[in-house]
């Protein structure tokens, strides 16, 4: 893991987006991984930049999302991770939406006999990520990995930690029962298997778990983000003023 600390969130934004760039302006078809949350905010904003300055075109890239919630209440349909991706990013650039995909529906029920997995195979049968953008939960999660998710998890179904809809309900009128209880996420695995990973550490409440993935030299299963420490091409990216740092 490589960290490198900016003192402005657009400086941070401009970096990940001009790495994003690059990897799409070098394949003929780019697969990219994509998270939502505040965290890659700014980079979606300065890849709609770049785009709009003819530098970077979404015309064959692919895209797969890290994350969906199930059954979310109609009311909060507005909170659904596709509506934020096409809000943030999508309805802004010259992508097809055919090639954008997520794991699931948020309107799915939750069907614990349910399998996802096959969001693994369809970004295998794309010849894998080819660049990653993640961000990270206060208690260690990546995607919805939450705390004992194992190393080898394929995308699934995953029941979201009380903290995290806690962290969450901020977006759901302040109160934890309107957050939806699961979610699918990529798995650890999925997420090892891309080829090069930008993690955004974003927000003063991220500062312990920030300090915690720094140390981290091997897997710990109560610390779903130290799977990174085995990761050939990770860059973990944070502001100064908030790691002090
Ligand atoms: C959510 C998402 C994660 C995201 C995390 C941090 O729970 N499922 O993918 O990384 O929150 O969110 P934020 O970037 O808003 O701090």
């Amino acid at each position: 893991m490589i960290f490198k600390g900016f003192s402005n969130i657009n400086d941070l934004g401009k970096y990940v987006a001009e790495e994003f760039k690059n990897v799409i302006n070098s394949k003929d078809v780019p697969v990219i991984g994509l998270a939502t949350g505040s965290s890659p905010e700014s980079t979606y904003a300065n890849l709609i930049e770049l785009y709009k300055n003819k530098q970077v075109s979404f015309k064959n890239t692919i895209t797969y999302n890290l994350d969906e919630y199930l059954n979310l209440k109609e009311k909060y349909n507005y909170n659904s991770y596709v509506n934020f991706m096409n809000e943030t990013l999508f309805n802004h650039i010259d992508i097809n939406k055919k090639n954008t995909h997520f794991p699931c529906k948020y309107t799915d029920v939750v069907d614990l006999e349910r399998k996802y997995d096959e969001y693994d195979k369809q970004i295998l049968e794309s010849r894998g990520l080819d660049i990653l953008i993640l961000g990270i939960g206060n208690n260690g999660h990546i995607g919805f990995n939450e705390p004992g998710s194992p190393l080898d998890s394929k995308t699934r179904i995953v029941e979201l930690d009380e903290s995290t809809r806690i962290a969450n309900s901020r977006f759901f009128d302040n109160e934890v029962s309107n957050v939806p209880t699961h979610a699918v996420s990529m798995g650890l695995d999925t997420i090892m298997k891309a080829k090069k990973i930008i993690l955004v550490v974003k927000g003063n409440a991220k500062k312990e778990v920030y300090e915690k993935l720094k140390q981290a030299k091997e897997f710990d299963i109560n610390l779903p983000c130290s799977c990174l420490a085995n990761h050939i091409d990770t860059t973990i990216v944070y502001l100064k003023d908030e790691m002090q740092d």
